[in-house]
């Protein structure tokens, strides 16, 4: 079974539904708005912002949503409360937007009202857009993220594998190995060099493209392809306020196939001989402004910047570039140089792998 990638965020808040059945994958969820804050879960399956209980961990199954026992998720048909409770009838539609909201029956509109308890601890229930008497209630979307391919039942914070048995060259400095002039730039900027400090973007949307069929639209994808017949474009939201109001870093990270979690499937990797016989590797270039789920190879926007070849070999991060973020859609495409094919289902835990945005300081 291949997992669900941080793309679900991809499915088009028009179209928005999951295209197939997928073995599930977690994630969390904040608050955007006033409340803000994390969604945690009480004991008796009420989601809420804030408070003393702990984070809550959902998956989702179709637009069926589970928080991390299992339990159904839905909008309470009487209350139009959003709890998650054992043995729950009815159901409700969920979906995730583009921009990686929570939907309820294409709404991305929740309400968040003071919860009278227990311990009085400052959180908010939350109830669909549907509720009559909002007073005291504030209007505030659900942000997903966080996305965990582990498979469920495991903790995830299950060692990690460590790169101690990289026999990779370039593996001290993988940039050295770019023919990417903006790299120089980087060194005026402290930035992570994996995302492993827990704060990074992932991509949006990831839309193949292939410059032998200029005008079709592949849609939003789970997985990238890049090879000679296919370039993949990789939409990034990033947030307008810090850590991502100055300089970021886009980051590839490509750990050996061995070390990723089973539950994430595998890649397909051409090989080293195409990397270092044909000199090839993925060319990563920012584009003029973001992408949309139905752009083409044909109609994708220009490039801005092309960050030139890196030669890619398994078991190694590295930082593709540093540009100016925040508050806007940075989009970027990932292309074949030599005939190096990469396939792979982007995947943040537990050895993620992947295109990302860090913020530097
Ligand atoms: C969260 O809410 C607080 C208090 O209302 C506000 O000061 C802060 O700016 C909000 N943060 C975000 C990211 O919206
Ligand atoms: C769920 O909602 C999405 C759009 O938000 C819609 O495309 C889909 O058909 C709905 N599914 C069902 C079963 O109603
Ligand atoms: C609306 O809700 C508020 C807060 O829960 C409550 O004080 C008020 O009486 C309710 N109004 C009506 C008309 O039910
Ligand atoms: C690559 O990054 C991941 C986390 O972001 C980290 O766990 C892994 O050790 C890094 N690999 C190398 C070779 O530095
Ligand atoms: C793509 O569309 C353009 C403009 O409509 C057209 O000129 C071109 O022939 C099309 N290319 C292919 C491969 O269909
Ligand atoms: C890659 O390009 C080929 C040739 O145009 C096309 O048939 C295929 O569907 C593309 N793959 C994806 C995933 O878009
Ligand atoms: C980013 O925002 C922080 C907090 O508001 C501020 O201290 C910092 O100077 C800003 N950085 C840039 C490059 O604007």
């Amino acid at each position: 079974m291949l997992s669900l990638s941080l793309l679900a965020l991809g499915i088009g808040a028009s179209a928005a539904s999951i295209p197939r059945q997928i073995s599930p994958c977690t994630f969390a969820m904040t608050a955007v708005g006033e409340p803000n804050g994390t969604i945690v879960e009480d004991t008796i399956g009420e989601n809420r912002i804030g408070g003393v209980y702990p984070q809550g961990i959902y998956y989702m199954d179709g637009h069926t949503l589970f928080d991390g026992l299992h339990h159904n998720c839905l909008i309470w048909p009487s209350t139009f409360q959003f709890q998650c409770t054992q043995g729950a009838g009815g159901s409700t539609n969920f979906t995730l937007a583009d921009d990686g909201n929570l939907m309820h029956d294409a709404s991305e509109k929740w309400f968040a009202c003071p919860s009278a308890g227990p311990g009085d601890d400052g959180s908010y229930n939350i109830f669909s857009d549907a509720l009559k008497n909002t007073t005291g209630c504030q209007s505030v979307t659900l942000r997903t993220g966080g996305f965990s391919c582990t498979a469920m039942g495991r903790p995830s914070s299950s060692a990690a594998p460590t790169a101690t048995a990289s026999p990779v060259l370039a593996a001290q400095n993988p940039a050295a190995s770019t023919t990417s002039a903006a790299l120089t730039s980087s060194a005026a900027h402290s930035c992570p060099t994996d995302i492993s400090g827990g704060v990074f973007q992932f991509p949006h949307l990831i839309v193949p493209t292939s410059p032998q069929a200029p005008n079709t639209s592949f849609g939003n994808s789970y997985k990238a392809y890049v090879s000679p017949t296919n370039t993949t474009l990789f939409n990034f939201d990033l947030p307008s306020a810090a850590p991502y109001n100055g300089t970021c870093a886009l980051l590839f990270l490509f750990p050996f196939g061995s070390d990723l979690d089973p539950s994430a499937g595998k890649y397909y990797f051409s090989g080293i001989e195409e990397e270092l016989g044909e000199k090839g590797g993925l060319d990563f270039a920012l584009l003029k402004s973001g992408i949309e789920s139905g752009t083409t190879y044909g109609n994708m926007p220009p490039l801005a910047t092309d960050y030139g070849k890196t030669e890619i070999l398994p078991g190694n991060n590295y930082t593709i570039a540093t540009f100016s973020c925040g508050g806007k859609q940075s989009a970027f495409s990932v292309s074949s140089v030599g005939g190096v094919e990469l396939d792979y289902f982007q995947d943040s835990a537990p050895s993620p792998i992947g295109v990302y945005v860090v913020p530097c300081s």
